[in-house]
């Protein structure tokens, strides 16, 4: 049994070293924060980004490091899961990239906003968060190879636009989105030159089509052709 003096010692210096020591590991943790976050290149396009991200509401429907609601996907990842073109575009007018299910309003930012909220979202992927959320899969996991052709592209294969932006709206290898129709196969449906002309501007094919025209460069173009010409089966 310990005596009244002696619980009354043993309180008070219990409390005072784990006073000390919460506040040891708080000054650790904030002293890091510079270093996780990469301060120094907190740029003022971030800072603008930022304001924007804040004023505009985007967690009412968004989270990021995992904080907001969960009406729609997570965004601390999303500039290496899509890549700052298709978020440039989704910015722009998310109703033209999915025409008729619209569920992000638009904001009518001009261009210097949306690169502001790119840069934003750009630094904010780059963040140390100690592994959360993990990083977006962009390669490695091979499709399910059908035919001996050895050129028969496994996703680590695949053009990296292809796992950001494709990948959001079609399916390839049963992984992908449900937006528009599954790829498999799709370079024995199509030729070369309407692929071609189709990604440059699919409503030059279809004045109807439900598929964006998409910011892709001309190299990109012909990297994405010459990789759906080679899914035959
Ligand atoms: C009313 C709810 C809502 C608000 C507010 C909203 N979004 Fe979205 N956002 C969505 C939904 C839903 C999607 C998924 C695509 C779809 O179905 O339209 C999306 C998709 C996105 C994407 C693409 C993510 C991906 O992984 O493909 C980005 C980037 C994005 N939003 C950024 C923003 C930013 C930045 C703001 C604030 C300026 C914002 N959103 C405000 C609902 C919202
Ligand atoms: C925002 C959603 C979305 C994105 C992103 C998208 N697509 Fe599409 N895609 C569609 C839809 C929807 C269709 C069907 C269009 C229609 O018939 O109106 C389509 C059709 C196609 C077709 C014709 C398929 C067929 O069997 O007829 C090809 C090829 C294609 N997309 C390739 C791509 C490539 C390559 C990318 C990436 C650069 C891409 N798409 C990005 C939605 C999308």
């Amino acid at each position: 049994m310990l005596s009244k003096t002696a619980a009354k010692r043993f309180f008070v210096v219990g409390t005072a070293l784990c006073f000390g020591a919460f506040f040891l590991l708080t000054l650790d943790t904030l002293a890091r924060i510079p270093a996780q976050t990469n301060q120094e290149t907190m740029t003022d396009a971030v800072v603008r980004g930022k304001h924007l991200w804040d004023t505009s509401n985007c967690m009412g429907c968004h989270t990021l490091l995992g904080e907001g609601a969960y009406y729609a996907p997570e965004l601390t990842k999303a500039y290496s899961r899509r890549g700052p073109d298709f978020i440039a575009a989704m910015l722009r007018d998310p109703e033209a990239m999915y025409p008729g299910q619209r569920r992000m309003q638009n904001y009518d930012f001009d261009e210097g906003q949306i690169e502001d909220l790119v840069a934003f979202l750009e630094w904010v992927g780059r963040m140390d968060l100690n592994g959360f959320p993990a990083e977006p899969d962009l390669g490695e996991v091979s499709v399910p190879v059908t035919s001996t052709d050895s050129s028969v592209a496994r996703r680590s294969d695949r053009p990296q636009v292809f796992n950001q932006m494709c990948i959001a709206c079609h399916a390839l290898g049963g992984q992908g989105g449900a937006v528009g129709p599954a790829l498999d196969g799709v370079g024995g449906r199509l030729d070369a030159d309407y692929i071609k002309r189709w990604l440059t501007d699919p409503f030059a094919i279809k004045p109807n089509s439900l598929m964006p025209k998409l910011p892709l460069s001309d190299a990109t173009i012909v990297e994405l052709v010459a990789f759906l010409s080679q899914l035959k089966d």
